[in-house]
């Protein structure tokens, strides 16, 4: 079957991912949390009549379509969202307080979901297995690593996987990606900064966590701009500061969190170990001490096949033209796509264009004005749809 064929398909039944979108945008839930989603996803698949194993990860839901033998691939999609209050208005608007889909993992299940419908109508072509992945937790939950520890790339064993992200840099019918490293190592940063409370007025009695926290933060920042290397990547981002509690009251601690990111695993743990250095040498000249941790997990980088990055390129160009491609920087945000990868199965994270002036579709992911393009998920279903069957005859010709 033709790209051609494949998008035209994917154009037939562009309302019907649109609508499971919306469905899935007025019902944000956080990691570890998505029941109402993944219930949506599961009544879908049965829809479809395709088996599925659930509760894998807590709500993690793997379908698999076409026979039980030959080469095996899958297609990951993530399903959570985030602490946000939404202020985009819709009659699709998300019906939870304080929660959106700002990532836009709605469109991701949304597109895996049409790409399963149009699997499933060719199943007896499919010369192997295509695993259907909707995981938890991508959002700072290492949902990904979860699903692989429950076994989710085993029997049978994946031999290549894809995901797709919405990317409002790059403009609706355009690809983005690059071959290597991809996205970031990312860790989670906390630093207490323990000091003696006292009288505002009487400083010289207390040992003052709050300039020393200011002190911190300043001296964080050489890390990356003295001592890395300039053609390195590195971020040190302090992004709260909490202390105190009313205005004439040294408090007697001041606790910031942030996070730290490189484009290697052995870079982000040499900025680790910097950072715990600089805070408690930092506090201790300044009469406090600073406790420092990584909590959560830290996220290895993304680093995408040649071969599948490659493949990736070829179908953008067959589905989309040769302008419907473009080579990415790697970009210094983290995703959990990584743990599939990194264990050895070679796979692809690409970036789908969703940007759109006229709409108002400009706003980065993780804002309260994110707005999605949706146009561009029908191109994803298609993506998704050719990464599998490609990929499957590829590894059954070379078996
Ligand atoms: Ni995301």
């Amino acid at each position: 079957m033709s790209a051609a064929t494949t998008l035209k398909d994917a154009q037939s039944i562009a309302s019907w991912i649109v609508d499971v979108r919306r469905q899935l945008h007025r019902i944000p839930e956080l990691k570890y949390e998505e029941v109402k989603t993944s219930a949506l996803v599961q009544a879908t698949l049965k829809e479809l009549g395709i088996p599925f194993k659930a509760g894998m990860a807590e709500t993690g839901v793997v379908g698999t379509v076409g026979p039980k033998d030959g080469p095996c691939v899958a297609l990951r999609a993530d399903m959570d969202a985030l602490p946000i209050e939404e202020a985009v208005v819709s009659d699709f608007r998300s019906t939870h307080p304080g929660r959106m889909h700002a990532c836009g993992h709605d469109c991701h299940t949304a597109m895996l979901l049409g790409a399963a419908k149009l699997l499933k109508q060719r199943e007896a072509t499919l010369p192997g297995p295509v695993k259907l992945i909707f995981q938890p937790a991508e959002e700072g939950g290492a949902g990904a690593e979860r699903m692989c520890q429950a076994g989710v790339l085993d029997a049978p064993n994946v031999q290549r996987i894809f995901g797709l992200h919405v990317w409002p840099q790059i403009p609706t019918g355009v690809i983005g990606g690059k071959a290597g490293t991809f996205l970031a190592a990312a860790g989670e940063l906390e630093i207490v900064i323990h000091g003696k409370g006292g009288h505002a007025a009487m400083p010289h009695f207390a040992r003052d966590p709050v300039t020393t926290a200011a002190q911190v933060i300043t001296a964080l920042q050489t890390i990356i701009s003295r001592e890395l290397d300039p053609l390195v990547a590195g971020v040190i981002s302090v992004t709260t500061v909490h202390g105190g509690s009313t205005y004439n009251v040294i408090p007697e601690e001041v606790r910031l969190t942030g996070t730290i990111r490189s484009l290697t695993l052995a870079g982000l743990k040499a900025l680790q170990t910097r950072v715990t250095e600089v805070a408690t040498h930092v506090a201790a000249a300044h009469r406090c001490t600073a406790e420092v941790s990584f909590p959560g997990n830290d996220y290895p980088p993304t680093d995408n096949d040649p071969h599948a990055w490659g493949l990736s390129q070829q179908i953008g160009r067959d589905l989309l033209g040769d302008a419907g491609v473009k080579t990415l920087e790697a970009v210094m945000g983290g995703e959990d796509f990584a743990y599939y990868v990194q264990g050895g199965v070679p796979g692809c994270f690409v970036a789908l264009g969703i940007r759109n002036q006229e709409l108002g579709a400009i706003h980065s992911v993780h804002t309260p004005q994110f707005l999605v393009d949706e146009a561009a998920l029908p191109l994803g279903a298609a993506m998704h749809v050719e990464f599998a069957m490609r990929s499957l005859s590829e590894l059954a010709a070379t078996k």
